[in-house]
This record gives structure tokens, C-alpha cells and sequence, in this order.
């Protein structure tokens, strides 16, 4: 399975999915590719955001080697699903897309959840919403892997 996140920036929500999953997928010794990606280009060759480290090192996660890229189309090409944290995020992925096939790849990461709530909201103003984006993204990554291993 190769999985793309994709968020705005690329260094808040969908690098914090990438190292969850990551970790998951290492546990569990599945064969699996993961990355993420922002539709932004403002933060291309950045570090994850210093909260969304330190969010995940509170969980005993490292994601400060991960670097910050703008999402392509050519990514349709690459991976099997690409994972959307927020409706403006997968209308902007979508738009790229050429054909039914790529159209089908693209999922909100929230769709997984049974939760009623739809979108990983953004926390890049907000210093208080890594907790509840963390508790959303491990929830949605325990319920991709529970469907797609
Ligand atoms: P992310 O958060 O999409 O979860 O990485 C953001 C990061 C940066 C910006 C917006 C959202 N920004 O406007 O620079």
C-alpha cells in the first residue's frame, strides 16, 4: 500500500499522520510506503512544525527529519490512496486529478473515522489543537490499517 497525506502546509497535520502511520506500519511489519505532502509551497524544505514535533515526541515519535514538499500531480502516479486532511485540501488535490482513476484515490482522512466530525482542523493558529489533531490522525490511521492490510 503506498499512502500520500497531504495537508496546506506540510508541516503541521499531514507530517504528524506520516509519523504516526509510519510507526504503525514498522510495529505491525507491513510493506507499506508512506509520505506527505502540502499543496503550499511556503514551507517546501522545512521541518515539521516545532508543536507538531513536540506533539509527537510527547507520544514517542521523532518526525524532525521529515522535510516539507508541495504536492504534484505526478503523486497520482506514485501512490495508491492520497489522504486529504480538509475539504479545501481535497477539492485543490482533486483538481489536479486526470481520470476517474486518480479521482478515486483521493479520501478525506477523517472518512475513516466514525466520528461525526469531517475535517482534521488546522492548528496552525491555534497552539491548543495538536492534542485533538494528534487523537484524530491515531484513530483514522488505526482504522486505515484495520481496512487496508
Ligand atoms: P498544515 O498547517 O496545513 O497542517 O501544515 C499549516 C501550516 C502553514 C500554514 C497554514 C497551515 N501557513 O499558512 O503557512
Amino acid at each position: 500500500m503506498k499512502i500520500l497525506f497531504v495537508c496546506l502546509g506540510n508541516i503541521c497535520r499531514s507530517p504528524l499522520a506520516e509519523g504516526i502511520l509510519r510507526e504503525k506500519v514498522k510495529n505491525q511489519h507491513l510493506d507499506w510506503k508512506i509520505d506527505s505532502a502540502g499543496t503550499g509551497s511556503w514551507h517546501i524544505g522545512e521541518a515539521p512544525d516545532p508543536r507538531s514535533q513536540a506533539k509527537a515526541r510527547e507520544y514517542g515519535l521523532d518526525i524532525s527529519d521529515l522535510r516539507g514538499r508541495q504536492f504534484s500531480k505526478l503523486d497520482f502516479d506514485d501512490y495508491d490512496l492520497i489522504i486529504t486532511m480538509d475539504r479545501s485540501n481535497y477539492k485543490n488535490v482533486l483538481a489536479l486529478a486526470d481520470d476517474g482513476i486518480d479521482q478515486n484515490k483521493v479520501k478525506m482522512m477523517l472518512s475513516f473515522n466514525p466520528d461525526p466530525i469531517e475535517e482534521v482542523p488546522d492548528p496552525y493558529w491555534d497552539d491548543d489543537g495538536f492534542e485533538q489533531v494528534y487523537q484524530l490522525l491515531d484513530k483514522a490511521t488505526d482504522e486505515l490499517i484495520k481496512q487496508y492490510q
